[in-house]
């Protein structure tokens, strides 16, 4: 099934719907299951949808926040997804902390990794090998096509069984290390809505729509069932 695309005059618009349709489709898990799991991710395009997020009255108790990937610095490095998705929502919206999932991002990857994968088995109550199956994941696009911190010719993109593991991402340089959700447990989410905006993310754009089907060479065409692209039209300029 094609994802679809949603194409807004501007990235602050793009990043209302996106984030209000997230609301939306949580309050319907909730309603459905009594609780809700999401899984968000960093860089720096969500920052304006979290503070809508906030903003919203909406009801929070029940939802279990989870990171999509981490840079592996310390949570208050500037670099830190999770600084990020603090300042932006979590210090601003009524969030229980316990039901925030964070990547422990100061430790060493590969025991940050294994400690996030223990979380997640523990939050949903996992069977060995089992996957998790978030209600929503919101996904980023760099502007060469990457997504997580899953990059271009990352080996790891072709484990679908695994949960999370750590990378080294060679070509960023400020933050290589990191941990991210394999493309697995992207691709089982029940819903996957990708925020993209800006002319710089065009050709990544171009390239995951009119592209060979490639995740390994174009890792943002890694998607679930139900996946939706809320972009402005500077990133649809290719389209
Ligand atoms: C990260 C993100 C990543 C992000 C893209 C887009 O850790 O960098 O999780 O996957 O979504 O890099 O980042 P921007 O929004 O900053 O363009």
């Amino acid at each position: 099934m094609d994802p679809s695309i949603l194409t807004f005059d501007t990235p602050e618009a793009a990043a209302d719907a996106c984030g209000d349709r997230i609301l939306d489709l949580l309050e319907e898990a909730r309603k459905d299951r009594g609780q809700a799991a999401i899984a968000l991710s960093g860089g720096s395009t969500p920052r304006l949808m979290f503070q809508t997020m906030a903003k919203r009255p909406f009801d929070w108790r029940g939802i279990q926040i989870f990171q999509v990937d981490e840079r592996c610095v310390p949570p208050d490095h500037a670099l830190s997804n999770f600084r990020m998705m603090r300042e932006s929502l979590l210090d601003a919206a009524p969030i229980e902390e316990n039901h925030v999932h964070r990547i422990r991002g100061e430790l060493p990857p590969e025991e940050a990794a294994r400690l996030y994968v223990e979380e997640i088995r523990g939050s949903f109550h996992l069977s060995p090998g089992e996957l998790p199956v978030f209600d929503v994941i919101a996904r980023g696009m760099g502007p060469d096509a990457h997504t997580a911190s899953l990059f271009q010719g990352e080996p790891l993109i072709g484990d679908r069984s695994g949960i999370a593991a750590a990378v080294f991402v060679e070509k960023q340089k400020s933050a290589p290390h990191r941990v991210t959700l394999l493309r697995g447990v992207l691709e089982g989410a029940r819903h996957t809505l990708c925020l993209a905006a800006g002319g710089e993310k065009a050709e990544a754009l171009r390239s995951v729509f009119k592209g060979p089907f490639d995740p390994l060479q174009t890792p943002s065409q890694i998607a679930s069932p139900e996946t939706v692209w809320y972009i402005d039209k500077n990133a649809a300029a290719l389209l």
